[in-house]
This record gives C-alpha cells, structure tokens and sequence, in this order.
C-alpha cells in the first residue's frame, strides 16, 4: 500500500490527455500529450503537483514562510511564490544569476506575488548557501521558514509525480490507450523519479524518457535514481528498486542550459502551428526537440506520450530572440 504524504488541493486534476493529430500525420507515429502546462493556478506547469505535497508539509509543520531557489526565469520560483501567497505564507526567492534590467516572464509574475527576491548567487550552491542563511534570519526574527528545495525534488515533493503516473493510468485504460514511450523536459529529475516510481506501483507500459535541459546524462540518471529510490522509501516501499537506470538523453541541450539555439525556436514554432500548443525555451522546446528527432527516426515505437511540463511564460522573456530567429525545418 502507498502512503503518500498529506496533500493540498491546488489544482484542477486531471490535466487532459490530447491527442495531436496534424504532427501524428506529418511525421507517422501516433502522438500525445499530457497537458501538464495547464494546471492553472500561478500561469501552471509541473511544479504545482509538487507543492500540493510540498506545501501541505510546510502547513503542518506551521510554517509561516516558504524558501525556495532557482535560476532567474525559474518556473518552479514563479509558482512556489504565488501559492504561498495564496496559502498567506510569507515567500523568499533566492534567484541564481544576474539581476536583469527589465522584470519579464517568470520574473514579472515573481514580483507580482509579492515575494522577496534575493539576487547575488552565480551558482546553485551559492544560492543553497543564501537559502541556508535565510532560514536562519527568518528564525531569528521569530518565523518558522520552510525550506523548499531546489525544483521541489525531494521525496515529499516527488510524490505529485508518483500520483500524476497513477492519473494518466486512469485516462489511459479509460480510453483503451497504451503508449510505447513517455517523453518529457528532465533537470531537478523529481518529474522523472516521481513518474518511474509510479510506473513500478500502478503498472502501465513504456519507456519513460527524460530529456536533459542541462545537467549531463550520467549525473542526471544517477541523481533520478537516489531520488526515486528516496521517494519509494518515504512512501512505505521498503522493497523498491527500479528495473533499469533511468533513460536520459542530452543531446538536445543546444548551446547550454536555457540557451537556445534556430532548432530550439523550429521546435517552439512547430507545435505552435501545428496544434495551437505553447512550448517554451528553456524547458520543454528543448524536449519537444528531442521528441520530434526520436519520432522522424521511428525510435518512438507505434504510440508515443509528449508529457507537457509547462513554462510559457517564459517565452516573454526571449521575445527579441525568438522575433529575430529564422523559421526552419525542426
Ligand atoms: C517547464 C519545466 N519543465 C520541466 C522541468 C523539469 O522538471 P524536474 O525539475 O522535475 O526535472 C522544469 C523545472 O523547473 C520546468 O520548469
């Protein structure tokens, strides 16, 4: 039996499960996509089905402020941010990187939140250490601060995954689907851990892929793995072990992490034309790309999941680029 942490209600669930069909015929392999990229509250993507899990233990443990860290367009920030806000937490955002001129995207709706951001970290564990300070002068000053990690991907927040696996089950048998791979935007690797441990709990075939935005393949894999098994462990699953090494392909990087290069913006416009889907730079245009090149080279077997991890308003922030890219063959 699976003893899932408590869980907030902060979302519309389930997200929907669409076919698309104008891309299925241009390239000959059944394609769908899991439309994570509309959980609404926050402009919605992945990180919501972790702070439902996450913020529920940042309430119990009467929390009065939340901590948390990315980079300066971080998804993850932007949405921890504004359900704080909502939930009436105080909310502190260690943003990694330059402070940029102008306040676009995620960084706009960050400020929107009311959120304190926190700039001066050129790496992750700078940014770990400015976290770690924090906790203390906030308790100092008589708060309970709760520190989310980097992602959301710790055990706790993994289980939005692990429950999100069990609903596509659900939507999939619903509709007498199966696919042959799931294919999704990998970086904290909590979306991937949560999805792997779910598979080995509630069953349900194909390879689930993650697509590297930035880390390498090796480090990445090994990192799904600790997570998972972590994961496993904290919700009661003393025998866990995943059956293979986690599947992660880094090829689709381009130039680095979050940037982009011509196939990048190709595979943004294509689904854009195509089905009247938003993708975005950092994230999921990167794994989007990757989903096309294994799809023309018939390596995603008869049918094949796109898992939409969300991001779009982040596209803002690229608008000079993306205007001044040249339309290509994705
Ligand atoms: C839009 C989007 N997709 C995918 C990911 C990667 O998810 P994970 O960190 O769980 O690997 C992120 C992480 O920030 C994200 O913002």
């Amino acid at each position: 039996m699976v003893l899932f942490n408590s869980r907030l209600s902060l979302t519309s669930l389930p997200t929907p499960l669409e076919a698309l069909p104008t891309l299925s015929r241009q390239l000959g392999v059944e394609l769908w996509i899991k439309r994570d990229d509309l959980t609404s509250p926050a402009g919605g993507g992945n990180k919501v089905r972790k702070l439902e899990f996450l913020l529920a233990d940042a309430n119990s443990r009467k929390a009065t402020a939340v901590i948390t860290l990315g980079a300066v367009q971080s998804n993850h920030c932007r949405q921890t941010a504004l359900l704080a806000a909502k939930l009436g937490h105080e909310a502190h955002l260690v943003l990694i990187g330059e402070e940029p001129i102008d306040r676009q995207g995620n960084l706009l709706l960050d400020t929107l939140s009311g959120a304190t951001l926190h700039f001066g970290a050129r790496t992750l564990e700078e940014g770990r250490a400015i976290a770690q300070q924090l906790m203390e002068t906030l308790r100092a000053c008589g708060k309970e601060p709760y520190l989310i990690p980097y992602g959301g991907s710790d055990p706790i927040g993994v289980q939005g995954y692990v429950a999100a696996w069990a609903e596509l089950q659900e939507q999939a048998q619903a509709r007498s689907l199966s696919f042959d791979c799931i294919v999704h935007a990998s970086s904290s690797g909590g979306t991937q851990a949560g999805l792997l441990v779910g598979q080995q709990v509630y069953g349900g075939s194909g390879q689930v892929i993650g697509i590297s935005v930035g880390p390498p393949a090796t480090t990445l894999a090994r990192e799904v793995a600790a997570l998972a098994g972590q994961t496993a462990q904290a919700i009661g699953l003393d025998s866990f072990s995943l059956s293979s090494a986690p599947i992660i392909l880094d090829q689709y990087i381009g130039p680095g992490y979050a940037l982009l290069d011509e196939t990048t913006y190709a595979a943004i416009r294509r689904l854009a034309q195509t089905e009247a889907i938003l993708l975005d730079p950092v994230y999921t245009g990167k794994a989007f790309t990757g989903f096309l090149r294994l799809a023309s080279e018939g390596r995603l077997g008869k049918r094949a999941l796109f898992w939409h991890t969300g991001g779009a308003p982040a596209l803002y922030s690229y608008a000079d680029q993306l205007t001044s890219s040249q339309p290509a063959a994705a």
